[in-house]
């Protein structure tokens, strides 16, 4: 089985459905080790009630950027994962770190991307108009929620929406691709080459629900 990490900020709903869809014997991938860069976590005791080590980097015990993320790539070193799952990680890596895990590492955006990177998507997509919204699961590169597309997953913006009652329907299939897309990556049928996402499945569609 390849070895992943999951990387958290928050309440680690995503992590829970890697974790639990890594639990299933034929699952390609395993979760070593859930990574947080906030004490406060509540994915922290999600993942440690399963069983999965974590460790938690606190950005201001550091003294900089480098040193942040220097402490986090020495723990990567001790862990040798194969996939780095950002889920719900909200701060960016810098380049230099994208590119000691290149092409290991997904992320998973609350939009259908490109449309609306970065924060207050739902917000954005209610009032832009949209009929639908989604997620996406996508290669990280240095841009921020940008890379290649692993996997997508739309729902319908319905009349009266806050982006609360929003966010709660895309995080319902945010659970259901995420897996879908470690899946693909771990077993080999989807890999990032030449800064694309290169498909190695007979059908084209593995990637959408
Ligand atoms: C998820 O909706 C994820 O897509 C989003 O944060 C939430 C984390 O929830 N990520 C981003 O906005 C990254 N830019 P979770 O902690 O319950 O998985």
């Amino acid at each position: 089985k390849k070895k992943a990490v999951v990387f958290i900020s928050g309440g680690g709903s995503n992590m829970l459905s890697l974790a639990t869809a890594a639990a299933e014997p034929d699952f390609p991938a395993e979760i070593i080790a859930v990574i947080s860069d906030k004490a406060e976590a509540g994915g922290l005791a999600k993942a440690a009630a399963l069983g999965i080590r974590t460790s938690t980097f606190v950005r201001q015990d550091f003294s900089s950027k480098e040193a942040h993320e220097a402490a986090i790539l020495a723990e990567l070193d001790r862990l040798q994962p194969d996939v780095i799952c950002l889920a719900g990680y909200m701060r960016m890596l810098s380049a230099a770190f994208i590119h000691r895990h290149e092409g290991k590492i997904l992320n998973i955006h609350p939009s259908l991307l490109p449309l609306f990177p970065g924060l207050h998507t739902h917000q954005r997509a209610i009032d832009a108009g949209m009929k639908i919204a989604g997620c996406t699961v996508h290669f990280v590169t240095e841009a921020m929620d940008d890379g290649p597309i692993i996997a997508q997953a739309a729902v319908p913006i319905l009349a009266g929406d806050t982006p609360e009652t929003l966010a709660s329907r895309v995080l319902t299939v945010e659970h259901q691709i995420y897996p879908l897309a470690l899946r693909l990556v771990a077993e080999g049928t989807v890999e990032m080459k030449n800064g694309c996402a290169v498909s190695h499945a007979p059908s084209e569609a593995t990637g959408a629900l």
